[in-house]
Formats: C-alpha cells, structure tokens, sequence
C-alpha cells in the first residue's frame, strides 16, 4: 500500500492522459466472453421481431444458420439456442425429440459454422403446454420425474451435436442426472454450464415473449430462488459443482453484482451471468428515446457484469457490444 498522502499523492495523476488510463484500467472486455442468445422457430425465411426486445429476432433454422455465420464472423465465440416449438403439451415431448426445432437447428449450425460452440438451454417450460419448468401434479412441478426429462433432453442436444448444454431449471439434482446421463452415453468431454444461481425475477419478462414461455398459471417460485438470498446461492452453487458443473452462472445479472462477486470468490469457478431480457429492453428502451446514451450505458453494464467477476456473459448486446469494441479500445 502506497502510504503518501496529499499533495503528494494525487490519484488524479493517472487520469489526465488517455493512453495512462488504457495502461491502468483493471477491466476491459473481450469478445472471447460473449454469448449470444437466439431463438428458433419452426418454417423457413421466419424473421420475426420480439417487440419488448429491440434487434432480437425469432428465427427459422435457415434464417439462424446465416446469423450464426454472422456471429462468428464477428468473432463471437457461441451462441446459445431456445427453441420454440410446432407443438406443446403436457410433458414438453418436442424438448428431447431428436427432431425437435432445437435439435435441428444444432444440426444445421455445426454442418455451416465452423467456429462457433453451440450452447443449448435445456429446460422444458418452452415445450410444455401450460409453460411450466416440468412435469405437473395439479399444480406442482414434480421434481423427480422432471429430472428424468431434463436428463433425455440433455443427451438429445449433445447428440445432435451441441458443444455444451446449459440447464436452467433450477430442479434438486439435475445436474448429476444430467452427468451421468451424458457419460453413460460417451459424451464424457461435454461440459455442463450450470444455471446455478438463478433467481425468480421480473426481469424475465421480455424473454417470456420471445420464447413464448410464460406460465399458465402461477409463477416459478417453487424453484426458482427468492430476491433477498445471497447465502442460499452459494449453497445452491455448491450444489452444482458437487454434482458436476463445469461452468456455474448467475442469473440476471446487473442487479445481482453481489451475488456473482460472492460466487466467483468463494469458489474460483469458471463463472458466467446472464443479462437477461428485462435488463436489455430497459437499455434499449431509454436509449431508443434518447434518455441514455445507449452505447456507453450497455459498455458500462457489461464492464460492471465482468468486473463483479463474471468470466462469460450471456448477453442480447453480444452482437452490438462486439463492433463497438472492433472501433474502441475498452
Ligand atoms: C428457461 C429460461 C428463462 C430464461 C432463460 N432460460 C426464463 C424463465 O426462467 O422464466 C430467461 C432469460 C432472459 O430473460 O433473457 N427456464
Ligand atoms: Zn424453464
């Protein structure tokens, strides 16, 4: 610790030069930390806005091929794909169908895209009929019987050919179900990218929209996590990683700085966030009118995300964030 104090030191003396501040800056972000979320739709030349998500798109599997060549062409390392499909039902059958919409826009991806991981969401609430996390008893989601599904929809992506898969659940267990699932059948050099400590938040809402997954009826507290824990996402984290996560997240991320700092040092994982939705749209939105300066605020958001500590961002800004940074230093 430098012990000077004023007038002889003078912590301004770093700031006055710009190439000073580039040399002492603790946080810069690269686009090796990007993901990029997209949604796949059934039918061809499908192109459709998310209205509560400015610049996000459903797409069809040809219309997400060409993106995705986009995307690597701007030198984003993966995407991660959520499937909306033809049909839903009880027991979300097209979420482990080897021709569901994911599974087929996996298989497109990695027969054109070379330099591209594919990352796919697994959960069921895109595919059930009532847009529920899992299997239903009335109204609760059966968490056993869930965990077999998750489990089936796991090996069908890594089979279709996806690089990791990511489940965001939130049911007890599904992770070493998931594991063992994918190692039983040869997929032992597939990671697993945890939605560990995911919370039931407002900011979901855009994406509800955009994967056409909103509830019947209730919510998802029953296992999703409640807003005013901290401790209890290192005991789910913990979890996790016990039962094999090689990538653990935290989900949303701006408003919970705390929790990924918290992660991030209490275990020394590989760790990702997730801005979601809800805190996209706000930027977008205020800088659609002119309130914020939309460029700088989404830079300033994912500069705080990393350096709370995240390694990795799922973020709708990858794409945006990614040619900002070919024109400037950050
Ligand atoms: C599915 C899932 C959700 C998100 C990612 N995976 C929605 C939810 O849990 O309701 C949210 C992502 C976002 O808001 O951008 N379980
Ligand atoms: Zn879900």
């Amino acid at each position: 610790m430098n012990m000077a104090t004023y007038p002889t030191k003078r912590l301004r003396r770093l700031r006055y030069n710009p190439l000073v501040r580039d040399m002492v800056r603790e946080t810069e972000l690269s686009k090796n930390d990007f993901i990029y979320p997209l949604f796949v739709v059934p039918g061809v030349q499908v192109k459709k806005p998310v209205k509560s998500m400015p610049g996000v798109f459903q797409m069809s599997v040809d219309v997400i091929v060409d993106e995705c060549k986009e995307v690597e062409a701007l030198g984003i390392p993966a995407v991660i794909l959520f499937g909306i499909p033809e049909h839903k039902d009880e027991k979300g059958s097209e979420a482990y169908d080897p021709n569901g919409i994911v599974q087929k826009a996996i298989r497109a991806i990695k027969a054109e895209v070379k330099n591209l991981l594919v990352i796919t969401d697994v959960c069921m609430c895109e595919y059930t009929s009532h847009g529920h996390c899992g299997v239903l008893s009335g109204e609760e989601i059966l968490n056993d019987e869930t965990v077999s599904l998750l489990a089936k929809e796991a090996v069908s992506h890594a089979e279709a050919g996806a690089d990791i898969v990511a489940p965001s659940d939130m049911m007890d267990g599904r992770i070493a179900a998931i594991r063992k699932a994918l190692d039983y059948k040869g997929f032992t050099k597939i990671p697993i990218m945890s939605y560990a400590a995911k919370y039931s938040s407002g900011y979901y809402g855009p994406f509800r929209d955009a994967a056409e997954s909103t509830p019947a009826f209730g919510d998802r507290r029953s296992h999703q996590m409640d807003i005013g824990n901290s401790d209890e996402a290192l005991r789910e984290v913990e979890s996790d990683i016990e039962e094999g996560a090689d990538i653990v997240m935290v989900k949303p991320a701006g408003p919970y700085l705390d929790i990924i700092r918290r992660v991030k040092d209490t275990f020394g994982m590989p760790t990702a966030a997730y801005q979601v939705s809800g805190e996209y749209a706000m930027i977008k939105a205020a800088g659609i009118n002119g309130w914020i300066d939309e460029e700088r605020v989404m830079i300033e958001s994912l500069v705080a995300i990393k350096r709370a500590g995240a390694d990795m961002f799922l973020t709708y800004f990858a794409k945006d964030a990614s040619k900002y940074l070919d024109k400037n230093r950050r």
